[in-house]
């Protein structure tokens, strides 16, 4: 496929469409080459809690304040609703993109295999992935070559949820896979691609654009489906969604209903999920004494066995590294929602179709609920710390009923992993430092995040 090609076909248009919220933000990267965020928290400060800009005839709402994210999150929940933009040739129409008493009709049948309940039984199934991926970081360490992080802990997030959720080896090429996607996702790369056309230069676009991705993307689910189970588990989240496709009671979820709950899962419960491993390998590699830590707590808590569900409750400083981490770089950096009715918020008028966003990152680094918001203190998540949190200053799982169903299993996955991880390795993060941040969808690290890893010995 040529450029020209590329840049017509339907699909480029999605994510890289001007009409988008991220593609409009890209404007800020202008601003800050290291971190658009700073822009606006610089903003934030400057305007106030609500703060209104009119974006080619769009008018964007961001809000800064926790309580105003309650009221949109928990008050107001039927109110504002789900923005997906750009976004359904990833995430079609699952569940995390509809509202009201459909959103209510999928969700319900899927909830029994996010309880904490289930996490005993998934961990032997994390431990696995992690294994094969200690077995491919072996290698790593022997070549001594330097690799992405963030690709390397997608490829596991995703190998977790395949084993765990699916009863699946992963039936696909993940590293693959995850480029394709984050070709598509990359607004910043639409924007240039698009520039540098309306400029009449030359670009190369490999079949790695965002039109053949999504081609790559759609048969996914599919293979997975059609994988040869690995155990035959009773009790998987595809097991339940292939119930309810069966259920005459809930028409509306239906195989194509299913298709798209596949891709849902493996996006948004893979990337937030690798986001968060590698930013925690990244501060954890900036502060070798949290990595120790780690270490120790990891020998003291399951010494030389394998790690169980109950030991997850014991690592208190590793699961403190992860919500650290989450606090720093919430993947979902902002919630986006769409006005459906007129309103007001703090004291602002609100317009029906008012896109409003509600800045966790900002609230995450906001010195009126954090001290040293800056400093990664991952002491300030162990009991006792020394102040109390106000409710609604972090959300990276969200808020209300619509808040993340996988959260809690990915602190599990995720503080497995880290403990793991550094038992056996030395990560050496080799970029820039400190890294750059790039906000489209999710928060990224600009250019990846490069290392170079030792094994301990
Ligand atoms: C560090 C890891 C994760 C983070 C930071 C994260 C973040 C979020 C956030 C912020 C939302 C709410 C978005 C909104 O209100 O607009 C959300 C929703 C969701 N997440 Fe996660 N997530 C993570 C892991 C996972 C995992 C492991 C899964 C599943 C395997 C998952 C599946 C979902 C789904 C299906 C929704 C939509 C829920 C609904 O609309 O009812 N996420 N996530």
């Amino acid at each position: 496929m040529n450029a020209i090609d590329t840049v017509a076909a339907p699909h480029a248009a999605g994510l890289g469409d001007e009409n988008s919220i991220w593609f409009k933000l890209t404007a800020l990267h202008k601003g800050d080459h290291e971190n658009p965020m700073r822009i606006l928290m610089q903003m934030a400060e400057r305007y106030g809690p609500v703060i209104t800009v009119n974006m080619a005839n769009q008018r964007v709402v961001l809000l800064t304040e926790p309580d105003d994210f309650k009221y949109v999150l928990v008050t107001k929940a039927d109110d504002y609703i789900k923005y997906f933009d750009g976004l359904k040739p990833i995430f079609g129409k699952s569940m995390i993109t509809n509202d009201g008493a459909l959103w209510q009709k999928i969700r319900m049948p899927q909830q029994p295999a996010f309880h904490p309940d289930m996490f005993v039984e998934y961990v032997p199934y994390f431990l696995a992935a992690i294994k094969t991926k200690m077995a491919l970081w072996d290698n790593l360490a022997k070549s001594g070559e330097t690799f992405e992080m963030v690709e390397q802990t997608w490829t596991l997030a995703a190998d977790m949820i395949c084993k765990a959720l699916f009863d699946r080896d992963m039936p696909f090429n993940p590293h693959f896979v995850f480029k394709c996607v984050k070709t598509y996702t990359d607004v910043m790369n639409h924007k240039s691609i698009r520039l540098k056309k309306v400029a009449g230069e030359e670009f190369e676009i490999t079949e790695e654009d965002a039109a053949k991705a999504m081609e790559i993307w759609a048969g996914v689910p599919r293979q997975v489906f059609a994988a040869d189970p690995r155990e035959d588990r009773e009790r998987t989240l595809l097991k339940m969604i292939e119930a309810v496709v069966a259920d005459p009671d809930v028409p509306e979820f239906d195989q194509a209903q299913a298709i798209d709950e596949l891709k849902q899962y493996l996006w948004a419960g893979t990337e937030t999920t690798a986001l968060t491993l590698a930013w925690a390998l990244y501060e954890t590699s900036r502060n070798p004494e949290a990595a120790e830590r780690i270490r120790r707590e990891g020998q003291e808590v399951y010494g030389d066995r394998e790690p169980t569900a109950a030991d997850y409750s014991a690592l208190a400083y590793t699961r403190a590294v992860v919500q650290e981490t989450m606090r720093l770089y919430p993947p979902i950096w902002g919630l986006i929602r769409v006005a459906s009715k007129p309103d007001v918020i703090s004291g602002k008028e609100i317009k029906p179709g008012d896109r409003v966003v509600l800045f966790a990152y900002g609230a995450h680094h906001n010195p009126k609920f954090w001290d040293e918001p800056e400093a990664f203190r991952p002491e300030r998540w162990m009991a006792g710390a020394a102040k109390k949190q106000v409710k609604y200053s972090y959300l990276p799982f969200g808020g209300g009923k619509r808040s993340c169903i996988g959260g809690a299993m990915s602190q599990v996955e995720n503080t497995l992993a880290l403990s793991l991880l550094l038992r056996r390795f030395r990560p050496e993060y080799v970029g820039p430092n400190p890294a750059g941040i790039n906000a489209t969808v999710t928060l990224t690290p600009k250019g990846g995040l490069h290392f170079k890893i030792r094994e301990l010995g």
